[in-house]
């Protein structure tokens, strides 16, 4: 499906009934990442999944920053006349989480940050980052893909469910050159969201895979110790995409969340 969004089209997955909850996926990835969510939860919640501006079936069209995704998932829910919904961000999707919160708090019913982090770039980061975009600009995404995959499933995923790994690479090669370029444009960019934490005042769940290498449980530990209230969830056996690899775990911990949402 298809709404506009800004003067752009943004493709979107919108199922079940109930709290509006907005997946947010990360990169290089496409709106498919939250098929296990879309699946176990629609009878819990209303679950729509956009492909962020570049990625997926969405438009490929920049610049891109942090507040340009933001501003397309709030003109989405706007097409869609929601007022407030729960924004669950994984990895980048978490960057954009933070980016919603800053500009359009009033909308956010509550926050689940899974496998992120609110830090901006180090200078390493950024070198790292741009030896990507090279990549990207000379061999394709799939070059890209072969240099994150390691890092994107934890080391049981990789050795007891290689088709799990094999089906994100899948995904991940299948993201646009131009998207991946402006997406790793848009990290390095990001501001530090440190300083965001202490603002948050809505009830947040964090989620990490006590796998993942990318962004490790010990940035969820100090998430959970600046927000206010957090509730912080480690599933074992998981890396940095735990909602793919361990998603009846991902999904029991977020339905109880927004069970309680649901009901306060
Ligand atoms: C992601 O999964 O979105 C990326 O790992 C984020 C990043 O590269 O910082």
């Amino acid at each position: 499906m298809i709404a506009l969004s800004r003067g752009i089209d943004i493709a979107y997955d919108d199922v079940g009934t109930g709290l509006p909850v907005v997946f947010l996926h990360g990169f290089p990835h496409n709106r498919s990442l939250w098929a296990p969510q879309l699946g176990g939860l629609l009878a819990r919640a209303r679950c729509v999944a956009p492909d962020l501006r570049g990625f997926g079936d969405s438009e490929i069209s920049g610049p891109y920053t942090m507040d340009r995704y933001a501003d397309d998932v709030i003109a989405m829910l706007d097409a869609l006349q929601i007022e407030r919904a729960v924004i669950a961000g994984l990895s980048m999707g978490g960057y954009i989480a933070f980016a919603i919160w800053r500009r359009h708090r009033q909308r956010v019913r509550a926050l689940i940050l899974a496998d992120t982090r609110p830090g901006a770039d180090s200078e390493e980061a950024r070198a790292k980052r741009r030896e990507h975009i090279a990549l990207a600009r000379a061999k394709g995404s799939g070059a890209v893909a072969d240099a994150l995959i390691a890092g994107m499933v934890g080391r049981t995923t990789r050795e007891k469910h290689p088709d799990i790994a094999d089906a994100v690479h899948r995904m991940l090669t299948m993201a646009p050159v131009d998207g991946v370029i402006g997406a790793l444009e848009a990290m390095i960019a990001r501001p530090d969201s440190t300083p965001t934490l202490a603002t948050i005042d809505v009830p947040t769940l964090i989620i990490v895979g006590d796998e993942d290498v990318l962004t490790p449980p010990k940035e969820a530990q100090a998430m959970h110790e600046q927000i206010p209230g957090s509730r912080l969830e480690v599933l074992a056996g998981a890396g940095h995409v735990s909602n793919v690899e361990r998603p009846a775990a991902f999904n029991h911990v977020a339905s109880e969340f927004l069970g309680v949402l649901t009901y306060a």
